[in-house]
């Protein structure tokens, strides 16, 4: 039978929407087909373009199910980052450019792991994420994957994905997402893939991935039409199914194993404490309404932002300082609300802010690890262990001190603490990022971090009658400074640098401590310690090198450089600066103007200006 790559229906197929959790009629696809039929096929052209036919293209039967393998050619520049692959939408809509990165992963996987599996796909709603979902199915299927399940309208939160792939014994699961970067034509699209205990794919396997972009010759796409997306059910083609699943329940469920819920809604709910959640329009959207007001009893415009939208609404949907202005501005102003929170592209990061009060990422993970045990049900027998990435400041450190805790310190990327979550010794970790959480899933979890938060807080408030003064965050990050001491913690990002002058400053920087020894003089620091940071896994003995340039003071100090592996243009130069402060009498100060002597001696130590030609940075958290 003859048929083409751009024409990939086949009338053979057995297609049916078997069944609706909501209770509506069940569609077929060939009842789309015959009612819309233009519809149809310019949806289904929309997500074949990317792949290019030729005529050696050859066809087999698998199961029922149609492969078409379809010639191709490897593609440069497809590696991983810190947190998946990630490019220009533009880049990816070229021909192949998505569908060599899937099928390159599959010819990784060891057959076992895929063949008649389990996966998960979902992402953050970011443009180009509906066509890609579609190709991704295609060739998981052309690859033999039982079943994928797949969350309504593509939306699964980077948490939610971890939980569903953990709680359904999924074998892995995509992700589509740039995180935290823009979306829309002009801007960035990503994917990442976790494996079966829901963590990001390790260095191992992404590596061989990126080595298969490198030999790639043929992608097996199987012969089905676009799955719909838009209701809870279950689609069969052959031996293949698609399960649209709700995005929301599962991840709430777990949610609700970890805390105490009527806790929560007896601080949420009270007419004397308020709250704001700025979704940024990105996938916590889909969340926070189920979550927080349905649930929890906050009130319905407690919740920014709270549509997703292709393009976060034009905006950068990273939660700090300079990127989630409007929820600043609400917590800024004049009887501003008693909470705030905002959450990321993807729904993994978070900032927590009190009524005029930013609590840093780094202090926000030690207050939560020095309060969980008595707020967090989860955490009832007390924590296991903490760990944090190595540019997070030590205020961490301090509370696994005091609380007898074993205390891991790991390069940057999540990836790094699910090893040691697997082995039972780490429940909550943290790093400067604006990434918090805990062994609940193996991914960071912006709207875990909020609940945490809302449950110290509720905790602390729970005798209080109406009327009297709460405690409030700003109450509980200074008591936590006075009992452990502040850690002051400052991060400048210099986006978009020119590569060449960047990793220059970072040949220099290695080439400066190689050179330097205990004793030497900063200014009016003294070095104990310089080194590119390196990490043996204490689990599987993998060994990872070079992930920043740090200089640690007799006094504690410390300033690292690294650059971002996250970034999809240019390169990106973050310095981190810390400064250890036990005296409570100047823990008030502002963290620029504590910093002031370390992050100049930072900025002459690197040479960043010469290098770079940055004056200033783009980002200050
Ligand atoms: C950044 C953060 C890092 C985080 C990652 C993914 O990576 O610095 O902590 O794990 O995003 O969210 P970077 O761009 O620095 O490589
Ligand atoms: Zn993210």
């Amino acid at each position: 039978m003859a048929h083409t790559a751009t024409g990939a229906t086949t009338s053979l197929l057995s297609i049916h929407r078997l069944t609706t959790t909501t209770g509506s009629t069940a569609n077929s696809f060939s009842s789309l087909r015959t009612s819309s039929p233009s519809l149809f096929s310019t949806r289904l052209r929309s997500v074949i373009r990317p792949i290019r036919a030729s005529s050696s293209t050859t066809f087999t039967e698998s199961k029922d199910l149609k492969v078409n393998t379809i010639p191709t050619k490897p593609i440069e520049g497809q590696k991983t980052g810190t947190s998946g692959l990630r490019k220009k939408v533009k880049v990816f809509m070229q021909e192949n450019y998505l569908a060599n990165w899937i099928q390159a992963l599959f010819n990784s996987l060891p057959a076992e792991d895929y063949k008649d599996a389990l996966l998960v796909l979902g992402g953050d709603g970011r443009y180009f994420n509906k066509e890609a979902a579609q190709l991704i199915i295609k060739i998981a299927a052309g690859n033999g994957v039982g079943k994928f399940l797949v969350g309504k309208e593509g939306i699964l939160s980077t948490p939610a994905v971890s939980a569903i792939i953990r709680k359904r014994k999924a074998n892995g699961g995509f992700i589509m997402s740039a995180s935290h970067n823009p979306g829309g034509p002009e801007y960035d699209w990503g994917i990442k893939f976790n494996y079966s205990s829901g963590q990001p794919a390790p260095e191992s396997i992404t590596d061989k991935i990126y080595g298969n972009t490198l030999s790639i010759s043929e992608i097996k796409l199987a012969d089905i039409p676009d799955v719909d997306l838009s209701s809870v059910g279950v689609s069969q083609y052959g031996n293949f199914s698609v399960e649209i699943v709700d995005p929301v329940s599962d991840y709430l469920n777990l949610m609700e194993e970890v805390f105490d819920f009527s806790l929560i809604k007896s601080l949420v709910s009270r007419p004397d404490f308020r709250l704001t959640f700025d979704a940024m329009h990105a996938v916590t959207g889909a969340y926070a309404s189920p979550i927080f007001v349905d649930k929890l009893g906050a009130s319905p415009d407690s919740i920014y932002n709270g549509v997703p939208l292709e393009d976060f609404g034009h905006g950068h949907p990273d939660p700090n300082l300079t990127y989630a202005k409007d929820l600043v501005n609400i917590m800024y102003s004049d009887n501003g609300p008693d909470f705030g929170a905002a959450s990321d592209g993807d729904g993994d990061r978070n900032m927590i802010l009190g009524r005029q009060f930013f609590v840093t990422p780094s202090d926000s993970v030690a207050i939560i690890a020095a309060n969980a045990q008595e707020s967090i049900p989860y955490f009832k027998t007390g924590p296991k262990g903490l760990a944090r990435s190595m540019p997070t400041s030590g205020a961490l450190d301090r509370v696994a001190e005091k609380l007898n805790l074993p205390f891991f310190e790991v390069p940057t990327g999540w990836k790094f603490f699910g090893n040691l979550m697997d082995a039972g010794t780490l429940s909550i970790c943290g790093e400067e990022s604006f990434g918090t959480g805990s062994d609940h899933i193996r991914e960071k979890d912006g709207i875990w971090a909020v609940l945490a938060w809302l449950s110290i807080i509720a905790y602390r408030n729970k005798d209080k009658k109406p009327g009297e003064k709460l405690v409030s965050v700003s109450d509980i990050v200074k008591e936590h400074w006075a009992t452990y001491g502040r850690n002051y913690f400052s991060r400048y990002d210099y986006e978009e640098c020119e590569s060449e002058g960047a990793n220059e400053m970072i040949d220099y920087l290695r080439d400066l401590i190689s050179k330097s020894k205990q004793g030497d003089t900063y200014g009016d620091y003294t070095l104990q310690l310089a080194d590119d940071f390196k990490y043996t896994d204490p689990v599987d003995g993998s060994v990872a090198t070079k992930q920043g340039v740090r200089f640690v003071f007799t006094d504690g100090s410390r300033i690292i450089f690294r650059l971002s592996g996250t970034g999809s243009a240019g390169a990106t130069v973050r310095i981190y600066i810390e400064q250890f402060e036990p005296d409570v009498s100047k823990h008030d100060l502002d963290a620029q103007v504590a910093l002031k002597p370390l992050i100049d001696l930072a900025l002459t130590v690197s040479k960043l200006k010469d290098f770079t030609g940055r004056e200033k940075p783009t980002v200050i958290t």
